[in-house]
């Protein structure tokens, strides 16, 4: 074979998972029941989740996978005959193949959860081996989204310690266990989206993009300003990984649960939105407060995070409280800014406990300079704050993040 043909083979896997029909090509938008149920799951859960996100007007503002995460199906084994694993039928008395259909008919998808081991996390039969037999069930049962978790590794799939920074993970087992789930879910005559839950082990955001739709980046979240931080501490060096069709995947929402205070889940909310996260809500959603629908509901977020145009994530340009680049669980990089259709999202994190004022210098700021004047709208309350030239001072609450949309315009 010519370079020139050897080159054009290897593509279209280097490229990434794009799909004829455009799914995963934005980050997903949905709900999963794992941060609001673990495994207290049933056709119940996902059928109220579902209509809530409707009701409460998540689906017109683009939310539309409603996920079974673990332990949906009998626990002792699968189907003796065909192999497959089988739904719990006292969880799911019309299997999956009949809440999938209700969602469906609401106008929403469905997703699934499996391992790439032996077990799911919380010990149900999962698809190393069984990949085609489970990828094939799953389409037949009209899932939409598989998230597909790292537990019960087997002894023989573990990696071989690599040698050197060169070492090539795209190569390694782990990366293998997912890209044969990845050609089994590709076999089938249904879009299903692929979320790698790998943990951010084996550096999957160098081989994620030929892989899956979104790695998950890090270990679980927990619903904890801690963890919120230390997570998108993790995230600020690895933004280079995201754009259309791949994304870096900081887990799941946290938004209504645990102690997060209104302040930290507007940043952990804006951060995730602004790093063209998958968003996917994991709460009770009959117990949502009304200000954290409004933060989910987010147009300005929402859209950065959709853009169709920019699939680029907003990343940080300065750290703030630490010299830029330091690696600090507890006090992240604070100064972020992204290009989107309309302009550049600039946020400030304040990371400390208390109020202080933050400024943006819009000539640190990529794409934006000194000398023009800008119009300002302040992303949380869709106000106007003016024309601006130099920089932009906001005072900003201890844990809460300042998010502008900074426009050039002829006139003010
Ligand atoms: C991932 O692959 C897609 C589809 O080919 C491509 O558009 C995108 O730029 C790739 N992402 C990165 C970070 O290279
Ligand atoms: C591990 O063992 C299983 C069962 O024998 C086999 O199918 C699989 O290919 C092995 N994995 C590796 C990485 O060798
Ligand atoms: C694939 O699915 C489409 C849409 O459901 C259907 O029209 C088509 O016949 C299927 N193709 C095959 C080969 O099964
Ligand atoms: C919030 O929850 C975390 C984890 O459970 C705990 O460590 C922390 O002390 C809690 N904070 C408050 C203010 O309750
Ligand atoms: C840009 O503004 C238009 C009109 O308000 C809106 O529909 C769109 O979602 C916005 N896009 C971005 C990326 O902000």
């Amino acid at each position: 074979m010519s370079a020139a043909l050897l080159l054009l083979a290897a593509l279209p896997c280097a490229l990434g998972l794009a799909r004829l029909d455009g799914v995963g090509r934005l980050p997903a938008l949905g709900w999963n029941s794992w941060n609001a149920y673990f495994c207290d799951v049933d056709e119940a859960k996902l059928l109220d989740a579902a209509n809530l996100i409707i009701s409460l007007g998540l689906k017109d503002a683009g939310y539309e996978y409603v996920n079974i995460d673990d332990c949906w199906s009998i626990k002792d084994g699968r189907d003796a005959t065909t192999q497959q694993i089988v739904p719990d039928p006292n969880k799911f008395p019309n299997g999956i193949i009949g809440v999938a259909s209700e969602i469906h008919n609401l106008g929403l998808k469905t997703g699934i959860y499996s391992s790439a081991g032996t077990e799911t996390c919380a010990g149900y039969p999962a698809s190393i081996g069984y990949e085609s037999i489970d990828a094939a069930t799953f389409a037949g049962w009209g899932i939409d989204y598989l998230k597909y978790d790292n537990c019960y590794v087997p002894g023989n799939w573990s990696d071989a310690s690599p040698s050197g920074a060169d070492y090539d993970y795209s190569t390694s087992n782990t990366a293998n266990r997912y890209m044969i789930m990845r050609d089994a879910l590709l076999a089938q005559n249904r879009t299903i989206l692929y979320s790698l839950c790998e943990w951010g082990q084996a550096n999957v955001w160098t081989w994620g993009n030929e892989t899956g739709n979104s790695w998950r980046t890090t270990g679980d979240i927990t619903p904890d300003w801690n963890s919120v931080i230390s997570i998108l501490n993790q995230q600020s060096s690895i933004s280079q990984y995201t754009d259309f069709t791949g994304h870096n995947d900081p887990d799941m929402l946290e938004v209504g649960n645990g102690n997060l205070t209104l302040p930290e889940t507007r940043s952990h909310f804006a951060l995730w939105a602004l790093m063209k996260a998958p968003l996917i809500i994991g709460t009770d959603l009959s117990k949502l407060s009304p200000e954290n629908l409004e933060i989910l509901l987010n147009k300005y977020l929402l859209a950065f995070n959709q853009d169709p145009v920019y699939g680029v994530p907003a990343e940080p340009y300065k750290w703030g409280v630490n010299a830029d680049q330091t690696n600090d669980r507890t006090n992240p990089a604070e100064f972020w800014s992204g290009g989107s259709s309309n302009g550049t999202m600039v946020a400030m994190l304040n990371t400390q406990d208390t109020t202080r004022m933050m400024r943006a210098d819009f000539s640190e700021i990529p794409g934006l300079d000194a000398g023009t004047q800008y119009k300002i709208v302040d992303a949380w309350t869709g106000k106007s704050a003016g024309c601006i030239i130099g920089g932009l001072d906001a005072q900003v609450e201890g844990h809460d993040t300042a998010v502008y949309l900074v426009q050039s315009v002829s006139e003010c």
